[in-house]
Formats: C-alpha cells, structure tokens, sequence
C-alpha cells in the first residue's frame, strides 16, 4: 500500500506528490500552518487526502501548543480550523473533516475533559478519518468491481488513486478490486491537464501495481470511444451535489459527455465524505481557480508566449444526468440521485 500521508509523533509526513514519479521525497511538516501550506500548493492533493491531512494538520497543531488553559486552547483551536478551511475550495471532504474535528472538540471539551485529554481525543480522530477512508475506498472497490466487465478496458480521469486518499483510491480502488479479480484487460489515464495528475500519479500507480496502462492527451478520449477501445469511465470526485451533479478535475465534463455521445458507462467512485447535501446542485458548487502558471508552464519551460492570458478553473461540473451511477462504500446509487441520496443518508 502506497504511504500517502501518515501522523507521527513530532509531523505529518506526506509524499510530496509534485515530484513524483521522478522522485520520491517525504515532506514532513512539523506545524499546521506547514500542512495547510503542502494542502495548498499540492504536495498532498485529491479530495479525501486534502480532509486527512487537514485533520492531521489541527490534530499535529494542538497537540503542540503550550497553552494550558481550556479557553485559550478553543480559541487556538477555532483558529486552526479557519487556517485549513482556506487552503482549497472544492473538495467538500476537507470541510466534513473540520466539522469532525470540531464535533469531537466540543463534545470533549463539554465532557470537562483537560488540555491533554483533548490533545489526546483530536489525535484520535484524526487518525479515525484517515482508518475510516482506507477501509471506505477498499469497500468502494468491492462494490465497483460488480459493474466491471471481463476484459475491460477502462478509462480515468485525474488521480483518484491511493494517492488522493488514505490509500487504495476511489475510482483507482474500483479498478484495483477489479483487476485482481481478473477483470481489467487495460487501463487508460488521461494525462489530466495542466497539472498532470493522470500523466504522473495514476500511471505511476498503477504500473507498481502492474496493471496494463496506457497514458493518453485528454483530447485522445473522443476518438478511443468512438472505436470502440473503451468500455467504461470511472472517476472521483471532490463534491457530489444533493441533486447527483459533481465537480471534479478540469476535463471530466468532456469525457462524460463524450461518453454519453458514444454509449460508453461513466461512473463515479466516491465515500459518503465527498457527498454534501446542503449544496443542491452543481452551480452551487465553488470552483478554485488556480495561478496561470500552472498553464503558461511545464515545470520551467515556458508554453505560452509572455501576454496570453489564461483561464484555469482546477474543476468542473458535470450533470447528473451524465451519470450512470455512483459508487460508494455502501453500494452502488442510480438514478434519481435526488431520491438515491436522500435515502442513503436517511439511513
Ligand atoms: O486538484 P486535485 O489534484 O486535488 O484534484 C483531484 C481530483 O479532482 C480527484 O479526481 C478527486 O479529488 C477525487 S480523489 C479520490
């Protein structure tokens, strides 16, 4: 299993993932602002990693205060909650993580407990979050590999891998399940523009985990289904809206379109954490924009001549109507989501 990200005693170690697969480095960050920092500039990335280290990052930031007072240690403890809740916008899972954390701050500070003791409880939880992801992306798998047919050749979008998660991925968790039952014949990763998330991260794990892969420029998708050469879509996603819409990586629009025109099933693969019933629908969903940068270059070389400006929103959002199915750690939902997910949560 790949160590995405992992809480030690003095830091929150992290594999810096704007350098594989050249390199392998850890980060270890050894204060919250320093894990908000890595939430930010992508060393860890991927909706459910950004909620595990963000709880990590308030857990690690408590636990080395001085403070000894209760009331301080609060407002301390608020503050660090704000710090993280601004590092990126669309993943709904890293606002669910501060909301447990702040859950079980409350309830053990109302409980009496000391300073120590609710160090003690945030380190719990927080390791809670990263354990509960691990074993929701190994049941998603499960669940996902009932709609994978033999030889299937599969197409993903971005990295919903190990990587994006506590380990064993979302959509990358389907096709692991999958292809250890012997179903997966191919597995092609669209590069994932600009930031190259399916380029670098998806093929790296999945030839470790010697899955046949072939990389493609998202623009090879359209053609590949219209030949036929695919049988199935499986993505993330960072926010499922009440109504079934999602925003995911920048692209994912395009492939499920795509795969609507040409009758290829497009799935989502995604844990509960992801699902935020207060946002009703995908325009409600806030996109982030990232730095230009991110387009005008590929690491220092320069693409794009100086005065060109760009447009670069990380997600996008695609219909409900676009989905064939999402898949959970309790199962797979259809259509109507509305209906699907109202029940699975009244559950
Ligand atoms: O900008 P990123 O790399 O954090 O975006 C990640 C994605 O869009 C993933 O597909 C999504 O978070 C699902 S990860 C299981």
């Amino acid at each position: 299993m790949l160590p995405t990200i992992e809480m030690q005693a003095d830091a929150v170690v992290m594999i810096d993932q704007r350098k594989l697969p050249a390199q392998e480095i850890y980060v270890h960050c050894k204060t919250a602002n320093e894990v908000a920092r890595a939430i930010k500039t992508m060393v860890i990335r991927g909706a459910p990693a950004i909620g595990v280290a963000a709880a990590m990052g308030i857990a690690l930031g408590m636990r080395r205060s001085k403070v000894s007072g209760t009331k301080q240690f609060a407002i301390d403890f608020t503050r660090l909650c704000e710090v993280m809740a601004e590092t990126r916008p669309t993943a709904v899972n890293l606002f669910w993580a501060i909301e447990r954390m702040k859950r079980t701050f409350s309830s053990a500070v109302l409980s009496g407990q000391s300073v120590e003791e609710l160090k003690v409880r945030l380190d719990v939880e927080a390791q809670a979050i990263h354990d509960e992801d691990l074993a929701s992306c190994q049941a998603m798998g499960q669940w996902g590999a009932e709609i994978v047919p033999e030889h299937a050749r599969i197409l993903t979008h971005c990295n919903a891998g190990a990587l994006a998660t506590a380990g064993y991925g979302t959509a990358l968790g389907v096709i692991r399940a999958a292809a250890a039952q012997g179903k997966v014949q191919k597995v092609f990763a669209d590069e994932t523009r600009p930031f190259m998330q399916g380029a670098r991260l998806t093929a790296w794990e999945l030839v470790r985990d010697h899955i046949p892969t072939t990389v493609i420029t998202d623009s090879m998708a359209g053609p590949l289904m219209r030949d036929g050469q695919i049988d199935l879509v499986v993505v993330g996603a960072d926010r499922i809206a009440a109504n079934g819409d999602f925003a995911n990586k920048i692209g994912t629009y395009t492939v499920a379109t795509m795969a609507k025109a040409h009758g290829v099933p497009f799935y989502v693969a995604a844990p509960l954490s992801t699902i935020d019933m207060k946002t009703p629908n995908g325009q409600s969903i806030p996109i982030e924009q990232r730095s230009a940068r991110e387009v005008t270059h590929l690491g220092a070389i320069q693409l794009t001549p100086d005065g060109a400006s760009v447009w670069n929103p990380s997600f996008d959002v695609t219909p409900h109507a676009l989905v064939t199915g999402i898949i959970t750690e309790r199962g797979i939902l259809r259509a109507p989501y509305h209906d699907s997910l109202r029940a699975l949560f009244a559950e």
